[in-house]
């Protein structure tokens, strides 16, 4: 059964770290955006070590260490088959982990209990870059199958309450077009879609976002519109979002701070500020026996 949310801004919780609390600051107060210093005082939501992934023998992500913190924005770069995806997919166990640790919003990834995996995915809130809305339904209706990850089967139909049904337009006043409620999820834009898709994962009160090229379909003005709702999210709901990105000025242009891969190990990893396309570029450099590995 699900529980249904009873007001849209969720409830202190007893892990919530003094991140959380400062980041949930209304919008526009002095306290709105976290520093980088406090955040590293809060406890990281996300903590990978040494982590290895290996697909039939073959290693695709190789001593991978990552903390994600509260309300940071985070953007992993790496030239394609770099383990991106993989990197993902590892955190919420759609990845085959050979070594290391992972632990995701409490849950040791490496280990699970009977039974937590779907927990587990439940806490993470996921964006990809076509959306995987349902075309023919409502875009309401769209947003609140967010509410049926950790429920189990589930009948679209009816299964939801009125709480829930207030909720999913809140989410969607809050990227923006709930004017669209009730039209048919294929008749928007793609920048429009994937506004869907962030409200839709937020209907899952996420602990962490992850997003695939969440943009990697839309215009370059779209692109920046969808980079700075995440932000803003991370920044107000105190939610670490890891979003990759094949664009260097994007991830320039609305991270906190970038990790970078290339052939399965964690090259960079610094504060944006401290970061120039120039400094990335040997995330991306063609070498001798590339094609070997
Ligand atoms: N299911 C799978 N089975 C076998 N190999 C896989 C599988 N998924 C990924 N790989 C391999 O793992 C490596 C990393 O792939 P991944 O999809 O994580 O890269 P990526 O950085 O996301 O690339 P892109 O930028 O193209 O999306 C690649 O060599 C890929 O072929
Ligand atoms: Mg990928």
């Amino acid at each position: 059964m699900i529980t249904p949310p009873v007001v849209e801004r969720r409830a202190p919780r007893g892990d919530e770290t003094p991140a959380d609390a400062a980041a949930s600051a209304p919008a526009g107060s002095d306290t709105a955006r976290t520093s980088t210093t406090e955040l590293r005082q809060a406890l990281p939501l996300v903590t990978v070590r040494d982590l290895e992934v290996a697909y039939d023998g073959r290693t695709v992500l190789d001593g991978v260490d990552l903390d994600l913190f509260p309300g940071e924005m985070v953007a992993l770069l790496g030239a394609s088959g770099s383990g991106k995806s993989t990197l993902m997919r590892s955190l919420t166990g759609f990845a085959p982990i050979a070594g290391g640790e992972a632990r995701v919003a409490g849950h040791d990834v490496v280990n699970l209990r009977r039974g937590e995996l779907r927990e587990l995915r439940s806490h993470v809130g996921q964006v990809f870059q076509q959306f995987n809305l349902i075309p023919r339904l409502s875009v309401l209706t769209n947003v609140l199958t967010g509410a049926l990850h950790g429920a189990g089967p589930l009948n679209l139909v009816g299964g939801f309450t009125s709480a829930h049904r207030r909720r999913a337009l809140e989410l969607l006043e809050r990227v923006g077009i709930a004017h669209k409620a009730n039209a048919p999820a294929r008749s928007l834009s793609g920048g429009q879609q994937q506004r869907v898709a962030i409200a839709r994962a937020l209907m899952q009160r996420p602990r962490v976002i992850l997003a695939d090229e969440p943009v990697a379909s839309l215009d370059p003005r779209l692109a920046d519109s969808v980079l700075g709702l995440l932000r803003e999210i991370a920044t107000q709901d105190g939610i670490p979002v890891l979003v990759s990105l094949h664009v260097l000025p994007l991830a320039l242009a609305h991270s906190d701070r970038i990790v970078g891969l290339r052939h399965g190990k964690l090259l960079v990893s610094d504060a944006t500020s401290r970061l120039s396309a120039e400094s990335l570029a040997v995330l991306y450099q063609q070498e001798d026996g590339d094609d070997h590995h």
